[in-house]
Formats: structure tokens, C-alpha cells, sequence
């Protein structure tokens, strides 16, 4: 496993994901611990674009329960039916908030998050397990690159489920 990640010195994203995502795969594969891998993902990521919070949570005991997470402390349960991530976990589909002001039910674990995007994660079965939510504190910061690079993301997670 490689000690460092080598991220392009770029505002392009693209080519940060593009970088990013063949090193997370050799991060994570091999590893069967799912929390070692969740960890290293959100420090990965956040290392790489300096995101305000990236983090996981995991679907458990009929909710979802914060997992690994890189920035400020969050709210550590979330309903299937609340915010951002429940709406996520509940239609199995990525949801891109520009403004999560304008985001029916938004939680908001902290005031400064403006945008964010989040992506389920599937497991070999086809089953949620997690969901990936990133959040930055910048109006409309994420376009269909993100979700795109993302979702990669969370393939490459779901595939060692
Ligand atoms: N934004 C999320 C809550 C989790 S935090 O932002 C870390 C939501 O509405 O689902």
C-alpha cells in the first residue's frame, strides 16, 4: 500500500479524480476491514480536494449512524426519511444539493455547509450499506464531475462489501 497520495497540483477536477481514483483502488483493495477502508477513503478525499466535511454513514438498526468522517464533528444518527442522506439512502440514487437551504429537510449538523452531494453505496447484492456524503462550505460547489468521480468512488467501496 502506497504512504502517500500524489495529487495533481490543479483546480481541474477531473484530473484530480482521475488521479485520485486508481489510488484509492489500490488503497482499499486487499483490505477487508470495511472501517480501515472507510477512514482512509474520507482522508483521501479530503486530501485531495480539500472538502469542508467528508464522511460516511452506515445503515444500521433502521437508521443511519455516522461512520468515518474528516472535518467537524456531525450529527451522529440521521432517519431513513431525514436530510439529505436519508433521501439518498431511501431512492438509491445519488442527490446533488447546490443549496442545501433549498433542500426540503436538510439537517444541518453544521451552518457553514452550503452544498453537497451524496452517493449510495451498494453492495455485490444491490443493497445500500452506506451512504458517501460530502459536504463544502461554498454555494452550487459541485457539478456532475463530482458525482460522477464520487460515484467511481463508491463502486470501487461497494465492490470490497
Ligand atoms: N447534510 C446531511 C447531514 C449530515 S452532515 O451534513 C455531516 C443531510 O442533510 O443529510
Amino acid at each position: 500500500m502506497a504512504e502517500t497520495l500524489h495529487i495533481p497540483q490543479t483546480d481541474n477536477r477531473q484530473a484530480i479524480y482521475d488521479s485520485l481514483i486508481p489510488q484509492i483502488e489500490a488503497l482499499i483493495s486487499g483490505e477487508s476491514d470495511l472501517v480501515a477502508n472507510l477512514a482512509n477513503v474520507a482522508a483521501a478525499l479530503r486530501e485531495a480536494f480539500g472538502f469542508f466535511w467528508v464522511g460516511f454513514y452506515l445503515a444500521k438498526e433502521n437508521q443511519l449512524v455516522l461512520g468515518p468522517f474528516q472535518g467537524p464533528i456531525a450529527c451522529t444518527r440521521i432517519a431513513f426519511n431525514k436530510g439529505v442522506c436519508g433521501a439518498a439512502y431511501t431512492r438509491r440514487e445519488t442527490i446533488l444539493v447546490p443549496d442545501v437551504e433549498a433542500f426540503p429537510g436538510h439537517i444541518a449538523c453544521s451552518s457553514a455547509s452550503k452544498s453537497e452531494v451524496v452517493v449510495p453505496v451498494f453492495n455485490p447484492a444491490g443493497n445500500v450499506i452506506l451512504v458517501l456524503d460530502v459536504d463544502s462550505d461554498r454555494l452550487n460547489d459541485f457539478s456532475e464531475v463530482d458525482v460522477q468521480g464520487l460515484e467511481a468512488v463508491g463502486r470501487l467501496i461497494g465492490k470490497e462489501l
